[in-house]
Order: C-alpha cells, then sequence, then structure tokens
C-alpha cells in the first residue's frame, strides 16, 4: 500500500492511484470526524462496514439503472472506482425532520416530511459547507443547471429505492447525504454518483424503536456506535461475509 501515490487524505477515507488510468482506491479508514472536525474520534472497525455497506449500496443502485464510480471492492478496507471530478456540493436528501433542519426551522425531530426536500451545501470546509441554493451553483459556476438536473433527478432515484430497501429491514431512512462527479469521455462529462453511501453520512433509524443506528451515535455520545452499524450490515443480509472481529463486536 505505501508503494502506492497518496491523491487524497479526507475526514474518513484516503484515496490512492488506482492500477490504472481514471481508477482510483479509496481506503476506508476508522476515523470520525463531526461538526466541521471540531470533534474527533476512531471507530474500530467502521471502515470495514462502511466499505462494505456502501459497495452493497452502490452495487444495487448500479443494477437498477443508476451510473456510479464504483468497480469493484479490493478487500476489507479498499475499493477500486472511477476517477470522476467531483461536485462541490454535498446534496442532502430529508424524508424525515432531523438534524440542522430541526434547528434551523426550530422542528420536532422525527416528523415526516410532506414531500422529500433536497438541498445543496457547498463543500468548504472553512466555511462550514454553507447552504446554498440553485442560484449560487449556477452563478458561481459549481455546476451547470444540467448537471444539477441530473444531480436531482439520481438524488430522487437513490431515496425511492434506498427508502423502499430500509423500510424492508425495518429501517426508516431519516435523511442522507450524497455526492456526485464528472466522468470524463474526452471533452465530454458525465455526471455519475460517487463517493460513499454509508451510515457515516445517512440517518438510520429503527422503524419500532426510533433507535439511531448512524453517526448520530457518535457525534451525540450515544455509545454502541460499532454495534449499530453492524446492525445496518446484518439487516442488510452482508454479515455473513465479514470477519469475526467485527461479527463479535471485539476491538
Ligand atoms: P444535517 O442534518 O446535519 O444537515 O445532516 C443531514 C444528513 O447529511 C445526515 O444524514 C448526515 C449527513 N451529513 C454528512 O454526511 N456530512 C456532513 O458534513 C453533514 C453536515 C451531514
Amino acid at each position: 500500500m505505501s508503494r502506492r501515490r497518496q491523491i487524497y487524505e479526507g475526514k474518513a477515507k484516503i484515496l490512492y492511484e488506482g492500477p490504472e488510468p481514471g481508477t482510483i482506491i479509496q481506503y476506508f479508514k476508522d476515523d470520525a470526524t463531526a461538526f466541521n472536525a471540531q470533534k474527533k474520534g476512531t471507530i474500530s472497525g467502521k471502515g470495514v462496514l462502511n466499505n462494505r455497506i456502501s459497495e452493497h449500496l452502490f452495487t444495487l443502485l448500479g443494477g437498477i439503472g443508476v451510473p456510479t464510480h464504483f468497480i469493484r471492492r479490493l478487500n476489507m478496507r479498499e475499493q477500486l472506482v472511477r476517477q470522476v471530478e467531483i461536485v462541490p456540493i454535498e446534496v442532502v436528501v430529508r424524508n424525515v425532520v432531523a438534524g440542522s433542519l430541526a434547528k434551523r426551522f426550530g422542528l420536532e425531530e422525527g416528523t415526516t416530511l410532506p414531500r422529500t426536500i433536497l438541498e445543496y451545501y457547498y463543500k468548504d470546509d472553512a466555511l462550514g459547507d454553507p447552504l446554498v441554493t440553485d442560484e449560487h451553483i449556477s452563478a458561481f459556476g459549481w455546476a451547470t443547471q444540467d448537471e444539477m438536473h441530473d444531480i436531482a433527478d439520481m438524488a430522487i432515484r437513490v431515496n425511492d429505492f434506498m427508502a423502499g430497501l430500509f423500510a424492508g429491514v425495518g429501517i426508516r431512512l431519516v435523511d442522507f447525504k450524497l455526492e456526485f462527479g464528472r466522468l470524463y469521455d474526452q471533452e465530454f462529462s458525465r455526471i455519475i454518483l460517487a463517493d460513499e453511501i454509508s451510515p457515516d453520512g445517512c440517518r438510520l433509524w429503527d422503524a419500532q424503536t426510533n433507535e439511531k443506528l448512524d453517526k448520530d451515535r457518535f457525534r451525540r455520545d450515544l455509545g454502541n456506535v460499532i454495534e449499530s452499524y453492524t446492525e445496518v450490515a446484518r439487516r442488510l443480509g452482508i454479515m455473513k461475509e465479514m470477519p469475526t472481529v467485527i461479527q463479535g463486536g471485539i476491538h
């Protein structure tokens, strides 16, 4: 691994140059941050679970025709993906009031929204990822209107599919964050789904008890973080292939 050229290190992942041009290796770390990295921690085994959960979700999404960067999982912590130019927008999809939406409008967490809300945040740590509108995105040239149309379309397709998938295993998909990238083919580019989908960037509540099974357990010091991520993987039916160290929850 040390022979590879590191391209970028983020809060939860490291990107390395892939084996062929146009490919990247995504390495999933156990590091966790919250509140724009003001809170830091390590969740032993998280990277392994997120790698596997994200592989599973991207594979299923690819199967329904959502174009994604995912090529294949390489090992416990790494996956091979297509190299894209990341659109500097975090797309948040909300089905239920929670988190910053609850705070911004003084709403109670847990209220089902009358319709799905899409929000865009400009990816800039120094600015604290501010909420932006389509107008800012097009005026500042972060993405074209055509690209934003494709992004919104795909985000809704991903939401429809994932909400159903999680409902089927007794989990309420409250909200989640997506990132998209431009895949270049000579001078043309098209938008594909990139980054990861895991309990780090989703709110997942047990449908019966509303127990949180996601990164809010870390953000809010609720304990049992890895156990909750493990439970998500178990319900998705992907725990059988996990190493015993994760299965047993021993770290
Ligand atoms: P929020 O309620 O804090 O705005 O978060 C909405 C969703 O987006 C939630 O599922 C967590 C996810 N998210 C990220 O993945 N990264 C982030 O930096 C933030 C702020 C939220």
